[in-house]
């Protein structure tokens, strides 16, 4: 009891150790090669947040930018400085096609009105 006590504090002190090491607590994002660039032209107009909970391939994430460059006043980038973004969001942030929860069985779904009558 007392070792798998020690165990479970000694693997939450890893995983903590693991977030402190990776991601960027000022911004919330993952620190990882050109993240300081993402953290210098992304957060000015809305939180990094919007960009860390965004999941897209590098298409999409050029679509993005070009996106706020066409409507949002995003200002134009140099060619290494576009590619370092886009290297960055594509390796952190990539698709994720299964980020939904399953769906609830419809056993655990609330009764209907009939049901209820
Ligand atoms: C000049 C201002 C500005 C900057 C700088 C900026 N954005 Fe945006 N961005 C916006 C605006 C405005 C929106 C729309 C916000 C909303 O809908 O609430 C937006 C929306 C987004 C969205 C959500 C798009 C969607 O389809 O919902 C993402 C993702 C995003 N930005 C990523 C980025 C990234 C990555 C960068 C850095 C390359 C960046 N932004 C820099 C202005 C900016």
């Amino acid at each position: 009891m007392r070792t798998a006590r020690k165990l479970a504090m000694l693997l939450a002190l890893g995983i903590a150790q693991t977030q402190a090491a990776t991601v960027d607590e000022a911004s919330g994002l993952a620190i990882a090669p050109g993240w300081e660039l993402v953290r210098t032209h992304c957060g000015g107009c809305h939180s990094h947040a919007l960009v860390t909970g965004q999941r897209a391939d590098r298409q999409t994430w050029l679509d993005t930018i070009r996106w706020m460059q066409a409507t949002q006043n995003l200002w134009q980038f140099d060619a290494a400085t576009e590619n370092g973004i886009l290297d960055y969001l594509a390796a952190n942030y990539p698709p994720q096609p299964n980020r939904r929860r399953a769906p609830i069985p419809p056993t655990l779904m609330p009764g209907t009105a009939t049901e209820l009558e």
